[in-house]
Parts: structure tokens; sequence; C-alpha cells
């Protein structure tokens, strides 16, 4: 069964980038899932998912319901219907990884179907890779979502600010209130912490495992469409990530 990761964190903390790398680390199949509505994982996995054919869960049910409406396959239920379409419609099959993302929510109602769908199917699909990581959009409205309700290793993505104090105290009551189970949970510095903002972290009482440097060659790639997968090894923010992952026992 694969070992099961979230990154979370505050807008624009650098959760996608993070994860973007850390792909490059895990020992393969991992499968990726990006619950952003903007979409940006794939982008910076150098991934165009429209031109390769590729739909997101939401567009998937909103299929698999209005078939169902219109009377097509009344003996499949929408949820086996739909787990056919996830396989082949939504998941892109990578080297070394796969991916699919959630989209944006275009039925009416709330997540609350396709989440459930999807964490049933996370269920399944996770037999087959080693590694399930999950990108997940700012905030904290996600993890209410219960998406992942076991998760292995819960990675914190901060900024050097104070709402990011207030942040990891908010993160730990929703996933209490939620009922999530979380085995270890992880605060990681981004790419702006200097040494002081390091030190002010480590003693907050949470396990840091350190800073992601700061390589301008990640913006340069992001902007340009180059996956994250391609930087140097020798890069500083590439360097930081495996270093991270090798105190968190994922490599
Ligand atoms: N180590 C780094 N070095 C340089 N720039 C970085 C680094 N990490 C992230 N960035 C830049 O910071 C910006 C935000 O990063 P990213 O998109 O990964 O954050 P996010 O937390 O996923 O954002 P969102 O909340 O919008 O999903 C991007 O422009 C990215 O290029
Ligand atoms: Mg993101």
């Amino acid at each position: 069964m694969a070992r099961k990761i979230v990154a979370t964190g505050r807008g624009g903390a650098g959760k996608s980038t993070f994860v973007a790398l850390m792909s490059r680390y895990l020992k393969p199949p991992s499968l990726l899932i990006d619950l952003d509505p903007d979409l940006s994982l794939a982008d910076m996995l150098g991934i165009d998912l429209r031109e390769q054919g590729k739909r997101t869960v939401v567009e998937a049910l909103y299929d698999a319901v209005k078939e169902r409406q219109r009377g097509g396959s009344p003996l499949t239920p929408v949820e086996d219907r739909f787990k056919g379409l996830l396989w082949g419609d939504c998941l892109y099959e990578g080297k070394g990884f796969d991916i699919m993302t959630l989209g944006t929510k275009d039925m009416e109602g709330c997540y609350c179907f396709p989440d459930h769908l999807l964490r049933k199917t996370i269920g399944e699909l996770s037999k087959n890779y080693t590694h399930v990581v999950v990108d997940s959009p700012a905030g904290l409205e996600h993890l209410n979502r219960n998406i992942i309700s076991e998760v292995d290793d819960l990675f914190l993505i901060l900024d050097p600010s104070e709402k990011s104090l207030t942040h990891i105290k908010k993160v730990k009551l929703v996933l209490r209130e939620v009922g999530t189970i979380y085995h270890r949970f992880y605060l990681v510095g981004n790419y702006m912490f200097d040494d002081a903002a390091v030190k002010h972290f480590e003693e907050v009482g949470e396990l840091f495992l350190g800073r992601i440097d700061y390589d301008p060659k990640v913006e340069e790639f992001n902007l340009s469409g180059k996956s994250l997968r391609q930087l140097p090894e020798s890069s500083p923010a590439c360097q930081s990530v495996k270093k991270i992952l090798e105190k968190a026992g994922l490599t």
C-alpha cells in the first residue's frame, strides 16, 4: 500500500514546487494528485493535460452524471462509470509518476460527491503506487474535505511570517476536528526563510525539517513551462528538498 503524503500551507508558500521536486526523489511509481483548481502542478512538470487529452476529476464526474441523467448505461452505477473514466480520461501516465487533477467545481453543489469518489478511488489506486502525494490548494478548506483520511507524512510549507505560526495551530485544529489521522507532521521553511526564521520555527515545538533554498531557475522554469524535474541536480532547491526527504525517511 502506498505511503500517503500531503503538502499543505498558505497561498504561494511553495507547496506545488515542493511536490514537483519531491517527485524526483521518491521511489517510483508515485501518484501525484493536484487538488488545486488552478492545475498548476502539471504545468510545473511540463505537462499540458488538455493537450494530452486528459480531463479533471470533476469533468469526468460531470459526464458520468449527465450520461446517467440521459438514461445511458442504466445498469452501471455512476460510481462504476466514474471509475472507468477516472482511469482512462483523468490519469496521465508519466515516466516514474502518474498525475491527476481534481479541477474546478462547475456542477451545482459542493465538492462532496467528487471528494467522496476521489477518496474511494485513491484507496483502490494506491495499491499500484509506492507513494500518493497530494498537492493542496491554499488555506485550510481542503483539510475539511478529508480526501485522505489517514496521512502518513504531512508537510506544512511555511513562509516566514507570524501568520504562519497561527496557521500551524489552525491546521492542527482542523485535522483534529475533522478526525484526519496523520502519522508524521513536519514543518518546512520556504525559499524566503533566512537563518533567523529557521531558528524561530525550530523552536515552535513541531518537527522542523529545514528550508527549501532559493533558486532563480525554479521561477525561470515555471515561467517557461519547463519541467522542474529537469532542473540540474546541483540546484539548491533540489538539494534542499532531497535533504528534507532524507530526514523524513522518504528516500
Ligand atoms: N525554491 C524556490 N526558489 C525560487 N522560487 C520559488 C521556489 N519555490 C517556489 N518559488 C516560486 O514561488 C511561487 C509560488 O510557488 P508555488 O506555486 O509552488 O506555491 P504554492 O504554495 O503551490 O501556491 P498556491 O497557493 O498558489 O498553490 C512560484 O512563482 C515559484 O516559482
Ligand atoms: Mg500550488
